[in-house]
């Protein structure tokens, strides 16, 4: 049975007339174009030529798509490439039709073709927009870009501030290595770059006032790296995961950012004036600054604590329903100091050097690739329950097109908790496992895959039919 959990938005209270805008806005929405082309772009330092890359309306990232909680978005996209191309829209639980998956839900678009795509906006939150086709290569190249869908009733902050962080590797004059898909880059942890951008800049910086409130909507377009994020000069408050908000507002002090996760915090200006607030990522040996924010005057600061954000009509499942539904595992193999000895691809059974010459490297349930028959084939609003066992070396961001899913990561633990929120991107660290549920309410055949976009390509693919 599903339980509604929907915060208490102004949409809600008024019924009747404005439920019936979720599904028919009496506006239609406008068509817009966003073509996806080559362009160049200063991501290194001044000094260096721009780099060569594949961009939505010839922006790093591509230009930041507003929609409202209830409407629709229609977006013609073009082609303008001299490849095919699709477009996924990360998170929106959209119809089947417009989730942008070559060979699944659509065909590719070819170069000069436009493809219309019309989306339904069910949730506010942080979203973004990527490319589906060879995505190993096409994201590295520049073609993702955010998605914001705007709350009825906005939180009250002085500014809302995108930050799409990426990396990119660059060879000495900054244009891209052209070794998308390296299998050595495949085994291990992902094609990870040398060089960090948040916006498409190596050093971001936006003056705002002490004790100034501001949300960030961080977004992760990396094929593979992971930032592990923590704050200097700011209290922050997590709000929303994945888009998806927890309906309240605790403070922390670090966040994990695995590729294609989204992070919504609200933050108060703390530093003090003519210093500068910071966004620091980790590395091997210690922490640089990715994100910083010069303290410039005063606001006049906030005395309350901030409030958690209305939540989306997701329908969630009961505990009950969750311990009734078979628990589904999927194990996770492969990858370099992992043992695949051997998995099915495309039908036939193979050892794992044959896997490799055809750039196989990681299994699901001991088949690498697509399978032909979906992992699960599911009635629409069944509870889907799985067990994600990651039995490899390496974390895996796991990814659900079309829904979200509670997740519960402490294997053998008695009950179920929204933990932490809703996501539809979990990662799942080496040798351990997570559980998540969902009510698959959303009918068409979706994706269930591995973010490290090259994990994904040479094996760590799967799909779930609703029906
Ligand atoms: Cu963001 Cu199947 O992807
Ligand atoms: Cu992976």
């Amino acid at each position: 049975m599903a339980a509604r959990h929907s915060g208490p938005n102004r949409r809600q209270v008024l019924g009747g007339l404005a439920a019936v805008s979720l599904v028919t806005p009496a506006i239609a929405q406008k068509m817009r174009p966003l073509v996806a082309a080559q362009a160049t772009a200063q991501l290194a330092p001044d000094g260096y030529a721009p780099t060569p890359v594949w961009a939505f309306d010839g922006t790093i990232p591509g230009p930041v798509l507003r929609g409202k909680q209830g409407e629709r978005m229609r977006l013609a996209v073009q082609n303008d490439l001299p490849v095919a191309t699709s477009v996924h829209w990360h998170g929106i639980r959209l119809d089947n039709a417009m989730d942008g998956v070559p060979g699944l839900t659509q065909n590719p678009i070819s170069p000069g073709a436009t493809f219309d795509y019309d989306l339904r906006l069910p949730d506010a939150g942080t979203f973004w927009y990527h490319s589906h086709e060879r995505s190993f290569e096409q994201v590295a190249r520049g073609l993702a870009g955010p998605l914001i869908i705007e709350e009825t009733d906005p939180p009250e902050v002085d500014d809302d501030i995108v930050l799409m962080f990426d990396d990119w590797r660059f060879l000495e004059d900054a244009t891209l290595s052209d070794d998308f898909g390296a299998l050595f880059d495949a085994a291990h942890g992902g094609r990870i770059g040398n060089w960090v951008t948040v916006n498409g800049t190596g050093e971001f910086r936006q003056a705002l006032p002490r004790g100034a409130r501001v949300r960030l909507r961080l977004i992760n377009s990396a094929n593979a790296r992971i930032f592990d994020l923590s704050f200097q000069g700011m209290t922050a408050h997590l709000v929303a995961l994945d888009g998806m908000p927890t309906g309240l507002a605790r403070t922390t002090d670090v966040v994990t950012l695995a590729p294609a996760q989204r992070v919504d915090l609200i933050v108060d200006i703390t530093g003090e004036d003519g210093g500068e607030a910071l966004i620091l990522s980790r590395k091997r040996d210690g922490r640089y600054t990715v994100v910083a924010f010069p303290i410039e005057a005063d606001a006049t600061p906030r005395t309350d604590a901030p409030e958690g954000l209305p939540l989306n009509p997701v329908p969630l499942p009961e505990t009950s329903a969750i311990q009734a539904a078979p628990l589904r595992p999927l194990r996770m193999e492969g990858g370099a100091m992992g043992s695949l000895a051997s998995a099915r691809f495309e039908g036939e059974s193979l050892g794992a050097r044959n896997l490799a010459a055809k750039g196989m490297v990681w299994a699901f349930n001991g088949t690498a690739g697509m399978p032909e028959a979906p992992f699960a084939e599911v009635s629409r609003g069944e509870v889907v329950r799985i067990n994600l066992v990651n039995d490899t070396a390496w974390p895996h961001g796991m990814h659900l097109h079309g829904h979200h899913f509670l997740a519960y990561p402490q294997e053998g633990a008695a009950g179920w908790v929204r933990y932490p929120a809703l996501r539809d991107t979990i990662l799942v660290g080496p040798q351990s496992s997570t559980e998540i549920a969902f009510i698959a309410d959303n009918p068409g055949d979706w994706l269930l895959h591995c973010h490290m976009l090259e994990h994904a390509h040479s094996g760590m693919m799967t799909w779930i039919r609703v029906s």
